[in-house]
């Protein structure tokens, strides 16, 4: 079976937007350190873009979690498959995510995070498909608000492929 893909957000407009995300997260932590939180696998190349950007001084770590649920809908019961590397307890958290869908995921790991005793947390992601939110959550930073389409590139997969495609297509089958 194969599929196309039908370019979104192409690759110069997902460029100024993080460019513009990246100055409005440096004036917002002024003063500060932003220790970024990378959600695995799709938001890693977001999330280096970014940090790119960011003028103030970053560090990073990585998590990955998956949520118990039956297919292609997640449950908001997470596991985590790799911990953070190191604690976070008064840091400056903000995780970075691909894509927010039903909230599920970011809610849940929102919870977790928080017990830990940051000094603060925020959300960035990508892209936002407000439609399909079931959960509440609020997300701080959103690059791209998008219709209820399957999105893939910029990080995104679908089966794994695609996350290596440097814009923001949706896959028509
Ligand atoms: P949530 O818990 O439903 O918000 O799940 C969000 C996760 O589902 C994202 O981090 C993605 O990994 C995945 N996801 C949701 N929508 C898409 C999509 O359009 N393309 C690829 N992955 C998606
Ligand atoms: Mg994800």
């Amino acid at each position: 079976m194969s599929e196309t893909v039908r370019v979104l957000i192409s690759e110069d407009d997902v460029d100024k937007k993080i460019n513009e995300i990246g100055a409005m997260i440096s004036r917002d932590y002024a003063g500060k350190n932003v220790h970024l939180i990378c959600i695995l696998k799709g938001g890693v190349f977001f999330m280096c873009e970014l940090a790119k950007r960011i003028t103030v001084p970053v560090s990073m770590d990585f998590m990955k979690v998956s949520s118990y649920g039956s297919g292609t809908e997640s449950s908001g019961i997470i596991k985590i498959d790799k911990d953070l590397d190191e604690a976070i307890e008064g840091k400056d958290v903000l995780i970075v995510e691909d894509i927010v869908d039903s909230g599920r995921t970011l809610s849940s790991l929102v919870k977790m995070l928080g017990d830990r005793k940051p000094n603060s947390i925020k959300i960035c992601t990508l892209l936002d498909k407000p439609e399909r939110r079931v959960v509440h959550v609020d997300v701080d930073y959103t690059c791209f608000t998008i219709p209820d389409e399957f999105v893939v590139g910029y990080g995104l997969d679908y089966a794994q492929k695609y996350r290596n495609l440097p814009y923001i297509g949706v896959v028509e089958l």
